[in-house]
């Protein structure tokens, strides 16, 4: 299909117009709309166990875990004609970039899911540099299970000064004895609890990523957190650097990188210097012992090791947070899951107790509501500072996540946190986030612990 498009593309570049008009073509009009690249989503298999095993079955963007690293400019535009070939309706969420709304790729709020067999052309210009990655937003907690996901990496105009520039996507899947997904995508025990948390961890699909690296290289390393529900606690053996930006936004003073968490959906990005003898590597710290996920071999070394410090990456255009006094302001509550004493919650604008909660799936509630409100979270006009003071009234962590935007913590004295897409809460945390309101639609506001927001933990605000 995408083979004889572009060869009639390339048809048409050499005999033109006038060519074609000769040779006949009925439909002149239509040769000349531009056929975006496909992306489709399908099923494969991939090997994320060692060889002694069968290639494990997975859903994948054009067959494979992960899908397609898609690499654009700072403020190219992404086109791709998204093909369903899964056995359920999907949609494509371009998470982190502010978007144009129309493109966001939400069920019900922004588009209708993509039903089986049929296409969606997503086409946007990516405004940020940085790491983002892009992934279902249909029964997100099954598709993302089964490897729906790959990354959109925006180069700055000028690159940073590395030797390479590695993406790495990091994953937990629960895998039966057979290295087969297993099957208890819907379980409630993990709905009510700290969502899907699996046995395997892949980076690029890979239980046992290795690569190699020369002594002394300099090295981009863009990190993904890919997972369901799994919080990682990271940090290098053999390599010294920096956090350079999170969730794709530059800091504007990079962090010597020591031991760092990410929560789902969140992405670091670090410069690194190859200091190691003989491997480097990055390391999980898990609550049984300490593994390392990512390695590199090391081969001879590279001229001398960087003097200077990682720079900052340019910083993106973003809106200055405007006085938070005069803020539109809102509050969200976040209560249930186990041992959350939620005694019930509105759904489908009837009460219900948690029994019957539990019966619709549901159990967790935002400000009283386990269903996605008809009315926004907030109503706030273009261009306006907003404030929303989250109180996580839960015994569970949970990462939050904004469409569209990014948006800053208040810290306690007052200042502004870096630039973040998705934050994470600890049990029983409040804090508020700020942001300026200047990208028009209507945007989810989550958890990415995607057994919850399935289970409740969805809203959405207004901009207009
Ligand atoms: Cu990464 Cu609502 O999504
Ligand atoms: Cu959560």
């Amino acid at each position: 299909m995408q083979v004889r498009d572009l060869s009639r593309r390339a048809f048409l570049g050499t005999a033109g117009a006038a060519g074609l008009a000769a040779a006949g073509c009925a439909f002149p009009g239509r040769v000349f709309a531009s056929v975006p690249e496909t992306l489709e989503a399908r099923t494969g298999t991939a090997r994320l166990a060692p060889a002694e095993y069968q290639p494990t079955p997975i859903w994948g963007y054009d067959g494979g875990v992960p899908g397609p690293t898609i690499r654009v400019k700072q403020g190219a535009r992404v086109d791709r004609r998204f093909l369903n070939s899964l056995p359920q309706p999907s949609t494509v969420h371009w998470h982190g970039i502010r978007i144009d709304n129309a493109m966001d790729g939400v069920p019900e709020l922004t588009q209708a899911a993509v039903a089986p067999g049929d296409s969606f052309d997503y086409g946007f210009t990516a405004p940020d540099a940085g790491t983002y990655w892009y992934h279902p937003h249909n029964r997100t907690w099954e598709q993302l299970a089964r490897g729906l996901y790959g990354a959109l990496i925006v180069e700055e105009p000028d690159a940073p000064d590395v030797d390479r520039d590695e993406v790495l996507l990091i994953d937990d899947w629960r895998l039966t004895e057979k290295a087969e997904i297993a099957e208890n995508l819907g379980a409630m025990h993990d709905w009510s609890h700290g969502g899907r948390i699996g046995n395997w961890i892949t980076v690029n699909g890979d239980g046992y990523w290795k690569s190699t690296a020369k002594r002394n290289e300099r090295l981009r390393l863009r990190l993904v957190n890919v997972a369901n529900a799994r919080i990682f606690s990271l940090s290098l053996a053999g390599l010294d650097g920096w956090i350079v930006a999170l969730d794709g936004q530059p800091l504007e003073t990079p962090q010597r990188a020591g031991r760092f968490v990410m929560a789902p959906a969140q992405r670091v990005d670090l410069i690194v210097d190859v200091t190691g003898e003989t491997e480097a590597s990055i390391v999980s710290h898990e609550r049984n012992g300490s593994y390392a996920i990512a390695t590199f071999e090391l081969t001879e070394s590279s001229a001398a090791r960087r003097k200077e410090p990682a720079a900052p990456l340019p910083p993106n255009p973003m809106a200055q947070v405007g006085p938070l006094k005069t803020a539109r302001r809102a509050e969200l509550l976040m209560e249930g899951g186990a041992m959350g004493g939620m005694m019930g919650a509105m759904m489908g604008g009837r009460s219900m107790d948690m029994r019957s909660l539990v019966q619709q799936g549901k159990v967790w509630a935002f400000n009283g509501r386990a269903d996605m409100p008809e009315e926004p979270l907030i109503s706030a006009a273009l261009g306006e500072t907003v404030r929303i003071r989250i109180e996580n009234r839960t015994g569970w962590p949970h990462a939050m996540h904004l469409h569209g935007y990014h948006f800053r913590k208040v810290l306690e004295d007052g200042t502004l946190g870096a630039w973040r897409d998705t934050t994470l809460m600890q049990a029983e945390e409040s804090f508020e986030i700020a942001f300026v309101a200047d990208n028009p639609g209507n945007w989810l506001l989550h958890c990415h612990m995607v057994e919850h927001s399935a289970s409740g933990m969805m809203t959405w605000i207004r901009v207009a």
